[in-house]
């Protein structure tokens, strides 16, 4: 049977107290939207249909990728009238002969496990619901068992009397069912409830009504169905989610300091035996070696860095490549365009941007490397400046093999340094510096004998 998943992402989100759409907050860097619809992809369905009210432009310009997928629809629900509301709107998509199933676009991290042992019970005579059972059910819609343990319908909180109100079996509001069964439920809905919806959970007396069987499943864990009102509850799916990430690295043999002081955002693939100090922070795609050390406070954005290779405390690399044995920091900041090859040490205080450091070359202080090619073994004493910029355009410093380039000069490109040139140190280099010789450009030193300092005079 062929699948279309349905995602309710109309909501306001009005408890976020915010000027961005709901499912457009981010956990784990992407929007929460994104992550259901990943976990939909996963499913491989015929379509997915994304019911999108409230910022809906936002929401589809800011889910670039899933927008030009196949099988996404975007269906504009134009007013906010309920879940069953909500689902009318895909029917014109929908097949009869197909399986339907709701999702939520604020709960990000429903498992695709627990998704597929719900389809698998999926059949024309039977809607499968996803119930979990909860200390503190106020809120949801409960779960009304009768004696033999059947269920008989769902009563929203609003409208539950109190001994229904003591029933902690609730609903999470993902459920399947065939399309042939859900078109014509859909259509005898209506609002006459206490909050004046159109609920989709209406459904499931109807189904009774039919003898159609009700049957439910449980999520594997707790926090699969747990959904996104608030910062708070996005704060707590943050924590669980960086736990889970961090657990499956601790198994794969990295070694993490402390795994509740570690984040990753995006996609963090390491080999055996690295080490991560605490509040490393990664972003994007980050790939590491073997045996590569991070320090604390390190912030890295799609960065590669290869075996053995350390990332001292408070550094931040991003767009950048780190070849095998590099020291990098403390301090020190790598731009995008950077690669370092390998053994390469870049120290404190130092900003390379869009360069290449040739191996074994070494900028350990207080220097800023800005579109520069940079040979093997170059030595960049402290305080070096590549002056890139004229205001108006950029240009390039190319630093030959074994150069050595004196502390505090400044390099004004576009220029090249020879190989095995030697720069004096306080030298401005405004032309091309040859190969194998001395260069400097430096005000000779004066002294003048019995030069008398200043004293200081009476008040004018
Ligand atoms: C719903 C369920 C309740 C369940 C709870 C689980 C109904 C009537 N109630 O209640 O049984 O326990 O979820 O969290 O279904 N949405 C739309 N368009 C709408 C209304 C809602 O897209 O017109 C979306 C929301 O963005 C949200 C989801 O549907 O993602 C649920 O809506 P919400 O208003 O949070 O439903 P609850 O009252 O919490
Ligand atoms: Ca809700």
């Amino acid at each position: 049977m062929s699948l279309s998943i349905i995602i309710l992402a109309a909501g306001e989100g009005s408890r976020m107290r915010s000027g961005l759409p709901k499912v457009l907050h981010r956990l784990a860097g992407r929007p929460l939207l994104a992550h259901v619809v990943e976990t939909a992809l996963g499913l491989t369905p015929r379509q997915i249909l994304i019911v999108h009210g409230h910022g809906g432009e936002a929401v589809q310009a800011s889910l670039a990728e899933a927008q030009t997928a196949p099988g996404i629809v975007w269906v504009a629900q134009d007013r906010r009238l309920g879940t069953g509301h909500a689902v009318q709107q895909c029917l014109p998509h929908l097949r009869d002969g197909e399986t339907v199933l709701v999702l939520y676009g604020d709960v990000p991290l429903i498992g695709a496990e627990t998704l597929r042992r719900l389809l698998a019970g999926v059949n024309a005579h039977t809607l499968m619901l996803l119930t979990t059972t909860l200390d503190e059910p106020a809120g949801y819609g409960r779960i009304v068992r009768d004696a033999g343990g059947e269920v008989r319908r769902i009563v929203e909180d609003k409208d539950a009397t109190a001994e229904e109100r003591a029933i902690r079996e609730i609903n999470t509001g993902i459920l399947a069912v065939t399309g042939a069964r859900l078109r014509p439920w859909l259509a005898q809905l209506d609002n006459a409830n206490a909050q004046g919806e159109y609920y989709l959970t209406d459904i499931i007396a109807m189904a009774v009504a039919e003898g159609v069987k009700v049957r439910t499943v449980s999520p594997d864990a707790a926090w699969e169905v747990q959904g996104v009102n608030d910062r708070t509850q996005l704060a707590a799916l943050e924590r669980i989610w960086q736990r889970r990430q961090a657990e499956a690295l601790m198994k794969a043999g990295i070694t993490l300091m402390d795994p509740a002081r570690f984040d990753v955002r995006g996609e963090l693939r390491a080999g055996r035996d690295c080490l991560l100090d605490i509040n490393v922070v990664c972003e994007g795609r980050v790939e590491l070696g073997e045996q590569v050390t991070i320090g604390p406070n390190v912030y890295l954005r799609d960065v590669r860095i290869g075996d053995g290779a350390s990332i001292l405390a408070h550094s931040v690399v991003e767009e950048a490549e780190i070849g095998a044995g590099c020291q990098i920091g403390p301090f020190a900041r790598i731009r995008p365009g950077t690669v370092c090859e390998a053994g390469a040490r870049i120290g404190n205080f130092v900003e390379v941007k869009k360069s290449r450091i040739g191996s074994g070359s070494k900028v350990n202080h207080l220097s800023y490397i800005g579109d520069t090619l940079m040979g093997k073994s170059v030595n960049i004493g402290a305080g070096t400046i590549t002056c890139n910029y004229d205001g108006a355009n950029k240009h390039r410093t190319v630093i030959g093999d074994g150069a050595f380039i004196g502390s505090d000069t400044q390099l004004v490109a576009p220029v090249t340094v020879g190989e095995g040139a030697t720069i004096g140190a306080g030298s401005t280099i405004t032309r091309d510096a040859p190969a194998g010789e001395l260069t400097l450009s430096r005000a000779p030193q004066k002294t003048r004998p019995g030069w008398q300092r200043p004293v200081k005079k009476g008040d004018v």
